[in-house]
């Protein structure tokens, strides 16, 4: 939920910011700016509403020079996407620019003293309120900037990243963090500062990951400098960044989305690498064999997850308590956070998160941790919060991904979570070697069958024209594709603003059933499993009510193709991993009724990659 870019070195800041923003678009893009102080000692801020490259064209004509800016890209939270709520937020006297990522929840009553105290403002945001606090602060007290700062942001609640400029101190950058996060680059011509690390790669591969309520000084002539709100210096731990900039461009896609979903094979391969062992007989994730006693003396398993990653937790918990014999339960984080969770010692809480910043997810394991739970963290964003804030974990190692609906992440995560469970079962004497080394095997062989899958793309492109301007979509499977089937509903109406439910197929009769019509499509993912004569009837009934159907079926499959209107074919694979397979056909039927429709699918309105506010 926005991202932040700062500099500050010998180089022109302006190309750092632009270039930074741009890569942290996916972080929200309802309206952009930057701040830069001037060679003359003068703060310029431009912001607009729209994309970075509005921001861009605004830009085009206008003062642009400094060697110290910061810049912003907004995905609004207080006060409607306008040039006004638009970071960076000014000081009344105009020295002091700021921007935030985040959410000041005390911000109202903040506001009300300092209107009380006469300071006035022009926009609905929390964020000036806090420029605007530093500077009463600092002016009242006589103060430095960053012990304003530092007092302000002791009277904040909420969550927030910012990166401040003050003109009376062009030599310094000044960032500071909680729950919100920040990364800091150290390069030879200057220092960065990011919300993620894609905007610092091409300059250094020297980082620094600011932890919850640090204070940062990047200084043009000094090192970095790390303190707490109460001034104490803290331990400025470097380290190295390993992300290259291929991994973060279109490889001669026209999005990131398409790219994402065809890098499928070779992301599963390093999701797997080193993993499935001893000539695909055995599962190694340090993270459970380190912590065996924990997984063998587990009383239940809870995964928390939102979005994607949910759809993911509720494939994992079919897998760890099929193979692994645990019973397991699936909470969406921003649920558990507020239920009161029971929580014993010896439970374990699996965070699942592409990004490891999703503010609900973050705060679910901050409380699991508190009751004493151990925290397992299955993460995309190496050395992201939650990777951090949990006790152990398994990275399912995708690379970054940049499109905003998830697509690789959501298959390295269901793959992840197949070898733990068979990791858990192996540990815990559940299955025997040779289950073990069919579903191992398999998981081995899962790169191929995403390879042949791919191959349908050009029949599923043809095929989307069909259903361009359609209005509903419904996606029935059951058992381990009852997930699958709301993973298509879900990147359907995210990229192509189609309303889709997804639904248990047996379940469609208690409900949906009363839609169906020639004008609802209904999706089945119908492969050859043991539902597989329960789901043909799930078909039958959609189709004597008159409703299309588009089947995704096990390859040779004779019967649904007789019943079905369209079949996609995927390969044969086990049951346990089908998901992961019949996510392909989801993610490209999705992918292509947008593109059909003109809709931007690497930037959905209204939706963001990282959700850092509640
Ligand atoms: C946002 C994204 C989704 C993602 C969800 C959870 O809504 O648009 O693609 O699944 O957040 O994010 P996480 O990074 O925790 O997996």
């Amino acid at each position: 939920m926005c991202g932040i870019v700062g500099f500050i070195g010998s180089s022109e800041a302006y190309p750092i910011l632009i270039k930074g923003l741009h890569r942290l678009e996916y972080r929200g893009y309802d309206s952009a700016g930057v701040a830069m102080i001037n060679p003359d000692n003068r703060v310029n801020v431009y912001k607009t509403r729209g994309k970075v490259a509005d921001l861009e064209e605004y830009v085009a004509d206008k003062d642009v020079s400094g060697t110290i800016g910061i810049a912003h890209t907004r995905w609004a939270t207080h006060g409607e996407p306008n040039s006004t709520n638009a970071h960076p937020h000014v000081s009344g006297n105009g020295k002091i620019a700021l921007v935030h990522n985040g959410t000041i929840e005390n911000y109202a009553v903040l506001k009300q003293a300092l209107v009380n105290h006469g300071v006035q403002f022009s926009s609905d945001t929390d964020t000036e309120v806090l420029v605007k606090l530093i500077e009463y602060i600092k002016e009242t007290t006589n103060s430095s900037t960053v012990d304003a700062i530092r007092s302000a942001l002791k009277t904040v609640i909420g969550a927030f990243a910012i990166a401040v400029i003050d003109r009376d101190n062009p030599d310094q950058l000044i960032a500071a963090r909680k729950s919100s996060p920040l990364v800091i680059g150290l390069g030879e011509t200057g220092s960065y500062l990011a919300s993620d690390a894609t905007p610092l790669v091409e300059y250094t591969d020297r980082v620094v990951y600011l932890r919850d309520d640090e204070l940062a000084i990047l200084s043009r002539h000094e090192p970095l400098q790390v303190i707490n709100l109460d001034n104490e210096p803290a331990n400025v731990d470097i380290q190295t960044l390993r992300m290259s900039v291929s991994e973060l461009e279109k490889g001669g896609y026209p999005h990131f989305m398409l790219k994402e979903i065809f890098e499928q094979p070779r992301t599963l391969r390093d999701c797997i690498r080193g993993r499935v062992v001893n000539n695909n007989t055995e599962i190694k994730l340090s993270g459970i064999m380190d912590n065996a006693e924990a997984f063998k003396n587990v009383g239940r398993i809870v995964i928390v997850a939102c979005g994607t990653s949910w759809h993911a937790a509720l494939i994992g918990k079919r897998l760890i308590q099929d193979l692994g014999k645990i019973a397991v339960e699936v909470e969406y984080a921003s649920e558990f956070r507020y239920s009161n969770p029971v929580l014993n010692t010896n439970d374990i809480v699996i965070a699942i998160s592409q990004s490891g910043e999703t503010a609900d997810t973050l705060a679910a394991i901050k409380l699991a941790r508190s009751k004493g739970a151990m925290v397992y963290g299955v993460v995309n964003a190496v050395g992201s919060s939650i990777a951090r804030e949990s006790d152990t974990g398994t990275y399912i190692h995708v690379g970054p991904e940049i499109g905003v609906a998830s697509t690789k992440a959501f298959t390295g995560q269901v793959t992840v979570l197949a070898m733990m469970a068979l990791a858990i079962g192996q540990l815990r004497g559940t299955l025997s070697k040779e289950d073990t080394a069919v579903i191992a095997s398999s998981i081995q062989k899962l790169p191929d069958y995403i390879e042949e899958t791919l191959k349908l793309d050009p029949l599923i492109k043809e095929l989307s024209q069909t259903y361009t301007y359609v209005h509903n979509f419904l996606y029935l499977g059951r058992g381990y594709n009852y997930p699958t089937a709301l993973e298509g509903a879900l990147k359907l109406k995210e990229i192509s603003y189609i309303h889709a439910e997804g639904y248990p197929a047996a379940e469609m009769k208690h409900g949906p059933i009363a839609l169906i019509d020639r004008e609802l499509p209904t999706v089945v993912i119908a492969p050859h499993d043991d539902l597989y004569e329960k789901v043909i009837s799930n078909i039958q009934q959609v189709k004597a009510r008159g409703g299309e159907v588009i089947a995704i079926v096990t390859r040779g499959d004779k019967t649904i193709s007789g019943i079905a209107d369209h079949i996609i074919e995927m390969p044969k694979v086990i049951e346990q991993l089908s998901p992961i397979v019949a996510a392909i056909p989801l993610q490209l039927l999705a992918y292509h009724i947008a593109i059909k429709k003109g809709c931007n699918v690497d930037m959905p309105r209204n939706l963001a990659k990282s959700v850092t506010v509640e």
